[in-house]
């Protein structure tokens, strides 16, 4: 089974991963991006303000790839209970924000495109949900991705995302203290692993 967490930048959902580690150390735990080069050269693009969006999503699309490949399919193959922070529904949201002014008619519709040749869905998605003056205030607006007008378009990204399949989707508010929001993503995961046997 494969779970992801996603959110906006400062919503917490590295914390509660963090602490999933702690109540699963069964599971597979992984993150986008990755820790390979092609993560590195991510992490690049990421600090660079003049990246070009389409070569940023490319590089994110390609670290992908690599994930799929090299971890999330070997550990599925194997029965195991994958935890990914972040996956591909961070591209569709965030790129899909970044590529908003390009000549792209529909961004997301574009970057879903991409992926659908060769991802594998998520079993479920846990969304920690904050609003994006929360998550810049949070995140202290480090890059270019954590920015409160920017985080906004991301936001309602990640409503659409979640208006199209929300049997997959578990929304969490993240605005709740770490300790409730941990909690209440532990309880998530038990009876999504319960529910499987
Ligand atoms: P991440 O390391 O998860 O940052 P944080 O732990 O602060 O949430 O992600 C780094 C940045 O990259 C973050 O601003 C979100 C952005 N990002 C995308 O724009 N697209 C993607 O596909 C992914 C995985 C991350």
């Amino acid at each position: 089974m494969l779970i992801t967490l996603e959110g906006l930048d400062g919503s917490g959902k590295t914390t509660v991963w963090e602490a999933l580690h702690d109540s699963h150390p069964e599971a597979t735990f992984t993150r986008e991006p990755t820790e390979s080069w092609y993560g590195e050269a991510v992490n690049r693009a990421i600090d660079d303000d003049g990246a070009d969006p389409l070569a940023t999503l490319f590089l994110f699309t390609a670290d992908h790839a690599d994930h799929l490949s090299r971890t999330i399919r070997p550990a599925l193959e194997n029965d195991e209970l994958v935890i990914s922070d972040r996956y591909s529904d961070s591209r569709y949201a965030y790129q899909a924000a970044a590529l908003s002014g390009s000549d792209l008619t529909r961004p997301m519709e574009y970057i879903r495109g991409i992926h659908s040749a060769f991802t594998r869905e998520p079993d479920k998605t846990i969304y920690i949900d904050v609003d994006p003056e929360t998550a810049a205030a949070r995140s202290g607006s480090t890059n270019q991705f954590e920015d409160a007008a920017f985080l906004a378009q991301v936001e309602s990204n990640y409503e659409r995302l979640i208006d199209a399949e929300p049997e997959r989707f578990v929304r969490v508010d993240g605005t709740q203290s770490p300790e409730a929001v941990i909690d209440t993503v532990e309880d998530v995961v038990d009876r999504l692993r319960g529910s499987q046997s």
